[in-house]
């Protein structure tokens, strides 16, 4: 029997990652893909698949609730993959409401749209599963030592992790109390192709490609947990077919990496890679820190390698060279998007033009 993934923020970096996983691993599937386009989405991540019978797009803001309620009506949607989100933590700090917006009210308008669609009959629920994409950042900062757990409490900090932490906690909600069949994973920093270079990988190796200034916050000691975004698109995928409703599962593959670390290695690669010497650590430039800057993230990704033998198969080394290699082929895709808005936010976030 075939079946049917809504997937939220689909034209998204990880959601249009999983799409194309989905479809390349899938047979038997259909896949509709919601997204309202915000600055973040782009349809050309999915232009290879566009005629594929497979998957559909649907432009739709997940917070439209009559929209979302019709949507589960039409289609008869197994799965629920919840990405949509604004997910850039700068953005978040000068402009948290919309944040609250998308990743909460968003969130429950789909719980609450599911909950109705899927109550019909006797068999209640079923095979259908709503997976909550989630994020380590709600766990807030660790110190030098130790790894979040699934059990680690909740402490956000920054108005887009407690966004995120105030969506799980709604979706945990939705499972205790009307026994929703829900699933949550919180993945560590993602980084591959198709991410908005707005984010710390992208974001350097455009600058490196165009010799601009590498813009590095505080110290440049702040130490994320860095993973491929097709191990997080496969961790999904297993969590769906065989996580444990009501659980929820960390994603992370101890890879963690100061933010200098990244930057000086994206600098020699990018230099070797397509031959050029003005690539180079000079290019490096210190900028005042994040507010509320977390320092270290890290995840024990214990549980989801022992319950579903997941494991990350894409090392750094080999993940980065890929990636670059990926902006370095796709140019054009990067020129399309780095316009207008982004140019804007770009310049207020580090407030010094020198660095665009
Ligand atoms: N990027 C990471 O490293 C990372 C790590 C862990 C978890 N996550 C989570 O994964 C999800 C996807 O992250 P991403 O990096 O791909 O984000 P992204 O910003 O690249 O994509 C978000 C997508 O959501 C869409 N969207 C935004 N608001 C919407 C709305 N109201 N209705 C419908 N669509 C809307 C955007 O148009 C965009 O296509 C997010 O929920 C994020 O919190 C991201």
């Amino acid at each position: 029997m075939e079946t049917t993934y809504l997937v939220t923020g689909g034209a998204g970096f990880i959601g249009s990652n999983f799409i194309l996983y989905l479809l390349a691993h899938h047979e038997n599937i259909r896949i509709i893909n919601v997204d309202k386009l915000t600055y973040a989405g782009n349809l050309a991540n999915l232009a290879s698949v566009e005629s594929d019978d497979r998957y559909m797009f649907r432009r739709m803001d997940i917070c439209d609730r009559s929209a979302v309620r019709d949507l589960f009506f039409e289609f008869d949607i197994d799965y629920v993959v919840n990405f949509a989100a604004e997910s850039h933590v700068d953005r978040s700090i000068n402009d948290p409401e919309i944040f609250v917006r998308t990743n909460v009210l968003g969130t429950v308008s789909l719980l609450d749209a599911a909950r109705e669609a899927w109550r019909v009959g006797d068999d209640k629920y079923g095979d259908r599963r709503f997976l909550q994409v989630s994020t380590d950042e709600v766990y807030g900062s660790l110190g030098p030592s130790g790894f979040f757990s699934e059990d680690t409490p909740l402490d956000p900090h920054s108005p887009y992790s407690a966004s995120k932490a105030s969506a799980d906690l709604l979706v945990k909600a939705y499972g205790d109390t009307y026994n929703f069949p829900v699933l949550i994973t919180r993945c560590s920093n993602n980084y591959g192709p198709f991410q908005f270079p707005e984010k710390l990988i992208p974001l350097m190796i455009n600058n490196a490609l165009h010799h601009k200034h590498l813009p590095v916050y505080g110290d440049g000691l702040n130490v994320r947990d860095w993973l491929y975004v097709e191990d997080h698109c496969k961790a999904i995928d297993m969590v769906l077919s065989n996580g444990v409703v009501g659980e929820v599962y960390n994603v992370g593959g101890h890879n963690e990496r100061t933010n200098i670390f990244i930057v000086e290695k994206i600098v020699e690669e990018c230099s070797k890679a397509i031959g050029d010497a003005e690539i180079s650590k000079s290019l490096i430039e210190y900028v005042p820190d994040r507010k509320g800057h977390d320092r270290r993230y890290g995840i024990d990704p214990k549980k989801i390698n022992d319950d579903l033998g997941w494991w990350p198969e894409t090392n750094f080394e080999e993940g980065i060279v890929k990636t670059i290699q990926w902006y370095i082929e796709n140019r054009a895709w990067v020129k399309q998007i780095t316009s207008g808005e982004y140019q804007n936010n770009y310049v207020q976030q580090y407030d010094q033009e020198k660095i665009v």
